[in-house]
């Protein structure tokens, strides 16, 4: 029988002390520690039942992790090629994203690819679920379907069930709750207990489990970040209200490249797979407003093509407004430095606005040349080529610094049909022959000083 013992953790950060106190020591928050119960043995006393361990090289030939596809082709890609049996995959997102609509759907394809899926709902009645199921079309799927909370009922379903499911999905892991603690289900020990106790069991069983995190206001999974170190993978779902199109991303992925995305656009009838997304995000393309530029970005290892607005006016306020959708507003305040003092262009007593089209959320840093173009386009009143995409990183001194993956965003962009390209002078290697024209820029107050540019319009 494991000791039982008391420690105080933080319901913010899940650091964890001996002794109470009014601030955390981990995150420094107040008034978050919690008095809570431990079953386990303290940290480094060498127990009777341990064994020997048979340590190994590190150069042994390593077999692939054998994989199953979910029937998704985009989820598939962004967990790294297909689930890994006995891996645990975090699935995060705003309520109403569209979670357990995306796993009901890779659970129904995966069954009736001869899979055994199960999937246990801890928010919605069975008869929600079958509602839902009817209503993706996928109701008459062998899904294994439970509407259960409690850790213990769930993990004696799966040990006494005949054989190991392939696929097991929780939705979600703060609705559970373990008996071994007296804490109310979504509270960080109960979600670390009971996410330890799954993927302990996934690790055992060669299931693969998908769990289902909330994220909180502030955008971090709640039952912080303790699941997140927990799992193999994490993925969020993100979207919002106004479009249609979702975005899975891979945050972490111990088998595969992080960073990855996979474009979902829901319908009526549950998600459809987005196999071109730079189609979809220039679909409502403006060819001929000033202010918009198409940027040749990359999410993870697929090239993306989004188009961004820039929006100069006149401010009548003391303070001008500037205000950013999807991309960082820092950047944006760094851009618009750069172009006022190393290219003179006087943008202090207007508002900005910059919109990234589509919902997409852009991290690459290669966007800067593009939202640079996107702002001097809007402040002159002159549209920039239709033809035009626009890439490369922007430094404080205004020098345009090469990016990574030039090759790939070129061929995006000639696959569908752009004729030139910004780009920053110093080419890496990887630019290879391109259809494209290419328009070094090796200094931001190129762009300002050759406006508008040459091209088809
Ligand atoms: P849901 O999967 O329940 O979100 P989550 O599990 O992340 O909270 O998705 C709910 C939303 O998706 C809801 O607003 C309705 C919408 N939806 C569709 O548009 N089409 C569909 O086929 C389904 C099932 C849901
Ligand atoms: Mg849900």
């Amino acid at each position: 029988m494991a000791k039982t013992t008391t420690a105080y953790v933080c319901q913010e950060c899940g650091s964890s002390t001996a002794q109470w106190a009014g601030k955390c020591p981990g995150c420094e928050a107040w008034n978050t520690l919690i008095e809570e119960v431990t079953g386990e043995r303290g940290p480094g006393k060498p127990s009777s039942d341990g064994k020997v361990v048979a340590l190994q090289t590190l150069n042994a030939e390593i077999p692939d992790a054998p994989r199953i596809s979910s029937g998704l082709a985009e989820l598939d890609r962004v967990v790294g090629g297909g689930l890994v049996p006995g891996s645990a995959i975090l699935v995060g997102g705003d309520p109403g994203i569209g979670k357990s609509t995306l796993l009901l759907q890779a659970a129904a394809e995966l069954a009736n690819a001869g899979h055994t899926a199960v999937y246990f709902s801890g928010e919605e009645a069975t008869a929600q679920v079958r509602l839902r199921a009817e209503r993706l079309g996928v109701a008459s799927a062998p899904v294994g379907l439970g509407a259960e909370t409690g850790l213990a009922h769930i993990l004696k379903t799966l040990g006494e069930s005949e054989k190991t499911p392939d696929l097991v999905i929780i939705d979600s892991i703060q609705t559970l709750w373990s008996e071994s603690l007296e804490s109310a289900p979504g509270t960080v020990s109960q979600v670390r207990a009971c996410a330890q106790s799954l993927v302990r069991y996934a690790k055992r069983s060669g299931a693969t489990l998908v769990l289902v995190g909330h994220v909180t206001k502030d955008g971090q999974i709640a039952g912080p970040k303790v699941v997140e170190h927990m799992v193999d993978t994490v993925l969020y779902f993100e979207g919002d209200g106004a479009h249609q199109y979702r975005i899975l991303r891979a945050v972490k992925n111990r088998f595969g490249p992080s960073d990855e995305i996979g474009v979902f656009e829901m319908r009526g009838d549950g998600l459809r797979e987005v196999a071109n997304p730079s189609e979809l995000f220039l679909g409502e393309r403006d060819n001929v407003s000033p202010g918009a530029a198409v940027f040749a970005g990359m999410e993870g290892t697929r090239p993306v093509l989004v188009e961004i607005q820039a929006l100069v006016a006149p401010s009548p306020l003391g303070t001008p407004r500037r205000a950013v959708v999807g991309w960082d507003s820092s950047r944006l305040a760094m851009v618009l430095a750069v172009l006022h003092t190393r290219c003179g262009l006087q943008l202090g007593t207007y508002d900005v606005y910059l919109n990234v089209a589509g919902g997409l959320k852009i991290t690459d840093p290669a966007a800067d040349l593009a939202a640079a173009a996107a702002l001097i386009s809007s402040f002159s009143g002159v549209a920039l080529p239709v033809g035009n995409i626009y890439f490369g990183e922007v430094s404080l001194s205004g020098a345009i610094r090469p990016v990574g993956h030039m090759a790939a965003r070129l061929k995006e962009a000639e696959k569908l049909g752009f004729t030139a390209a910004a780009v920053p002078a110093k080419l890496g290697s990887d630019a290879e022959e391109t259809g494209l024209r290419l328009e070094p820029i090796a200094h931001l107050s190129e762009l300002t000083a050759n406006f508008p540019p040459t091209g088809d319009m």
